[in-house]
């Protein structure tokens, strides 16, 4: 048994809702709330555009990807807080291919987060070099890693089944063959311990919606190991990546460190609201939390299993192997998750069969996850799921 103490208070979770799908969109912490009010009504209301200064707007991206840091084994002044993760992927891909300008091949696993391989294919073509995106199953991928390959992108945790890759042993290998590994830890930072510092992980991108709670649309990151900082040329070269924005010379020069990879203006209302959600790990040490997100999904697993024949686990049953999520297979998952979901318990779906559960120790308790487990075991064992209504998909599944 863990020793963590939940911080549910911090959380605004509606009476009676179950919520296991904070690996998808985290909730809203009530800091946030105040601090997005007070952004607006004692911040942009009043000081207008001085609060670039004032307000020391124009600094949040770099402090809240110190903070973000933190969690994910990164120094500080290595990491910065900006755009969506797609973009952040275009950045990495972008800077990676160009360090290594005599390799062809970028290596992917068909695990990976569907965008992060269009971004990346969409990128090799636009180069018009002759690159490949070459996609292989996630336990062929230190296999492949071999002398052509310019960089190695996958994401730390598999956002359908939860499986983690080995982040150091496959660091070393593309390291061992002189190219960068980039990683995504879109379902890592906030839900497990990350040390890329440790890892030497060359670059790394995540987003801030899900395990870190800063909302919908909450914006993503990048991190680049300080010794190799110096040799990125941005490829999104906008102006506050620039040395000297308000230079507003005509030829870029890129900026100090990691600043470089800005790209445009903040999000700053996004960000403040980001601000106030990491404020729910603070004095928090991510190995309590990785213990009990264990302890939560074990839990899970076992009593869906001692309930439920019909359904199949989708995730390594060894939870060292697995992240924060728990997925289960069932031919109709997508309307035993609507039937969950009309009870008030909200995972997710992935095509074709998956069901999405996802332990957030900052605000689930094994009381909630039991309540999960047996609610599942009856629907299916009722057959609570077979009716029209909850077969319609809608088009965020
Ligand atoms: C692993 C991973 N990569 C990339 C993305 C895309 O992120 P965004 O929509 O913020 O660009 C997601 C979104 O869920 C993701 O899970």
């Amino acid at each position: 048994m863990s020793t963590f103490r939940s911080r549910r208070d911090q959380f605004d979770l509606p009476e009676g809702i179950t919520y296991l799908d904070g690996n998808s969109l985290g909730p809203l912490p009530k800091a946030a709330v105040e601090r997005g009010r007070r952004t607006m009504a004692d911040e942009w209301g009043p000081m207008l555009i001085t609060g670039w200064n004032k307000a020391k707007w124009m600094e949040l991206p770099g402090r809240l990807g110190d903070r973000i840091g933190t969690l994910i084994g990164a120094p500080a002044g290595s990491t910065m807080v900006g755009d969506t993760l797609s973009i952040k992927v275009y950045q990495a891909v972008a800077s990676a291919v160009e360090m290594r300008p005599d390799r062809k091949i970028v290596l992917s696993d068909n695990g990976n987060f569907p965008s992060d391989l269009y971004m990346a294919d969409g990128l090799l073509k636009s180069l018009g070099k002759g690159h490949e995106l070459k996609v292989v199953d996630p336990e062929a991928v230190a296999d492949n890693i071999t002398e052509e390959v310019a960089a190695v992108m996958l994401t730390h945790v598999d956002y359908r089944t939860g499986r983690i890759h080995d982040m150091k042993a496959i660091t070393d290998k593309a390291h061992a063959v002189g190219a960068l590994m980039i990683w995504d830890l879109a379902h890592s930072a906030g839900a497990l311990p990350v040390d890329l510092a440790g890892c030497k992980a060359d670059i790394a991108v995540g987003c801030t919606y899900k395990y870190l709670n800063g909302g919908p649309g909450a914006p993503g990151f990048i991190h680049v190991r300080p010794d190799l900082i110096d040799q990125v040329r941005p490829a999104l070269s906008g102006w506050l990546g620039h040395q000297a924005p308000f230079a507003f010379d005509l030829d870029y020069r890129p900026g100090e460190g990691i600043s470089r990879m800005r790209v445009g203006t903040p999000p700053v209302i996004q960000m403040a609201v980001l601000d106030a959600a990491l404020d729910a790990f603070d004095g928090v040490d991510m190995n309590d939390i990785r213990a009990r997100s264990i302890e939560l999904s074990e839990r899970f697993i076992s009593e869906v299993e001692a309930g439920c024949k019909d359904v199949e686990l989708a995730s390594p049953r060894d939870p060292n192997g697995r992240g924060s999520q728990v997925s289960f297979r069932f031919h109709e998952g997508y309307a035993a998750m609507q039937a969950l979901i009309a009870r008030g318990i909200i995972g997710d779906f992935r095509a074709p069969d998956i069901m999405r559960f996802g332990f957030c120790p900052l605000y689930n308790t094994p009381d909630e996850v039991s309540h999960a487990a047996a609610a599942l075991c009856e629907i299916i064992a009722t057959g609570e799921w077979d009716r029209p209504g909850f077969k319609a998909r809608k088009a965020v599944t």
